[in-house]
This record gives C-alpha cells, structure tokens and sequence, in this order.
C-alpha cells in the first residue's frame, strides 16, 4: 500500500458514515440474491463447521456480526477487530448488550490472540487494504485452530463495472486516469487465491445495483469510490466535475432504458487450516 492509499483507508473508515451509505445502496438498489451476503457467508461456514469463538477482522460497522447473531443468537463468542478507533467504536455499541461480544482495536497484520484461539476467522471486504495481504492471510490462519476456518470475501477485480467505467471516463475527461495507482481491486476474486499458502476453495455470487435515478448511484461514488479514480491530488473541483459529467451519462441511460443497471460479483474464499 503506498503512503496516499493509507491515508485513503485511514480517512475512508474514520467514521462510519461512508461504509453505512455505501451498505444501504447495496440493500435499496442491490440485485442478485436479496439474502445478506453475510447470511449466506454464515450459513455456507456453519454447514462445514459449527463455531464456538469467531473472529472478524476489520470488522467495519459490524455486518458479519448481527449476521452470526442471526444464527446463532445466544452462544458463539464473537470478537471484533479493527484498526480505525471510529469504527472500534461503533462495534463496541453494538456488542455492548452481549455478552458473548466483545471489539477490539487492532491490526491485521499482528491480532493480539495466541495461536489456535478461533474456530472460524473472517477478513471479509477488507484484504485489499493491508499493506502485506499473504502476512495478514498467515497471521489469520495461525489465531485459527486446526480444523478451523479462514474466510475472506471480497470482490471482483472490477466490481460495479459500469460505474467504475463510468468512474474512468470522467477521470479521462479531467485528464487524470492514471492518476492513482490501484485502479483494482488489489485482492479480488481473479488473483484472491494466489495470497493463501494452498488453494482455498472459490465461492462466487452475482450481484451489481438498478437504479432508476442518477442520484443514489452519484451518491455511493461520491461516498469514496470517485477519489479513487481521480487519484489522491484531486481536488473538490474536479470531484464535482466528475460526477456532473457521470450523471449527464447516467440520466442518458435512464431516459433511454429506464434504469441504469450495475453488473459485480462477490465470493469467498474459504480455506480449512491444516
Ligand atoms: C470495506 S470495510 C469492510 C468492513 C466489514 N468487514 C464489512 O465487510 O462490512 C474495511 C474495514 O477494514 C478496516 N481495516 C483496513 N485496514 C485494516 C488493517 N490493516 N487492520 C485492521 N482493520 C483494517 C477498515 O478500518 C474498515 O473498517
């Protein structure tokens, strides 16, 4: 990660106020399967093996956890880490009243548990944010007991891709594509495999957004995507140039189609510690 994508990530997930609009897109204009990708993250694990203690690392605002709580509403001990102190934070309200709950503040890449502590240890949508993703990926397998589980979901190398096309024209327009280094996702579902020590197994589910307003569609892009493309010197100008080019493009499509459709995938990979 260079110096520019940490601060991005510091700067993303300070609050929680990015990672919550970009999840309530995701449930008033998401396609594909209405059931909670973390539901089915869930059920798919728990029909290998059935967890005592789960850890959740960069756990965000907490959406893997009212997922295992789903199933398992009064056993199962549920640790959150995370390294930004806002989101530590918001997962610290949320496991307040439970007492099987417990969040943490801490780094991927050194989890301050003892070997074998997890059943199931989870680094869901957030690999591509450490520096040393086959560390952290190692660090996760040795708090994991044998027999255990490591998952990480994640996205495609291009997830949302007419949005991220959309994302790089205006980038082009402003004369900055290229700009920013990692205009892909650095750990996705072409090359997420390649980190794990064996194969871990690849499970993929399709998804993407219809929206039938430029809007809400502007709105996830403005929540940190559109930075991305337009690379770290950006500036507020060119950010609102961007996405007034992007919906002149947007309500093209909708006056013509009537909706504006986003294709993605997201998956897991699962792998069983030896
Ligand atoms: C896209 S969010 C995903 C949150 C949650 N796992 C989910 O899927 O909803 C990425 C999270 O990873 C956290 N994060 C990024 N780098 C991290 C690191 N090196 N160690 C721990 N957490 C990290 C961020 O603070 C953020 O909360």
């Amino acid at each position: 990660m260079t110096g520019s994508d940490a601060q991005y990530v510091a700067q993303q997930y300070s609050t929680d106020e990015a990672l919550r609009l970009r999840i309530e897109t995701h449930r008033q204009y998401g396609i594909g399967s209405k059931e909670d990708l973390f539901v089915r993250v869930t059920r798919l694990m728990a029909g290998r093996l059935a967890p005592e203690r789960v850890l959740d690392i960069g756990a965000g605002t907490g959406g893997w956890y009212r997922a295992i709580r789903q199933s398992f509403p009064d056993r199962v001990a549920y640790t959150a880490v995370d390294q930004s102190s806002g989101m530590v934070a918001v997962l610290q309200e949320a496991v307040q009243q439970d007492p099987l709950g417990r969040a943490l503040q801490a780094d991927a890449d050194a989890l301050p548990f003892p070997e074998a502590t997890f059943d199931w240890t989870g680094a869901h949508f957030m690999l591509y944010h450490v520096p040393d993703i086959s560390g952290a990926i190692a660090e996760a397998l040795r708090v994991t007991r044998s027999g255990g589980l490591v998952a990480a979901a994640t996205n495609a190398a291009q997830p949302y891709r007419e949005l991220w096309e959309l994302g790089d024209w205006a980038a082009c327009e402003l004369g900055r594509l290229g700009a920013q280094s990692s205009q892909r996702v650095r750990f996705n579902l072409d090359n997420g495999a390649s980190f794990f020590p064996h194969e871990p197994e690849r499970i993929v589910w399709e998804g993407g957004f219809r929206f039938d307003a430029s809007e809400p569609a502007l709105r996830y892009l403005a929540s940190g995507p559109i930075r991305h493309h337009l690379g770290p010197g950006a500036d507020e100008a060119q950010v609102t140039t961007a996405l007034t080019l992007i919906k002149g493009r947007i309500d093209k499509i909708i006056r013509r189609e009537g909706s504006f459709t986003v294709h993605s995938q997201s998956g897991l990979f699962l792998l069983e510690k030896d």
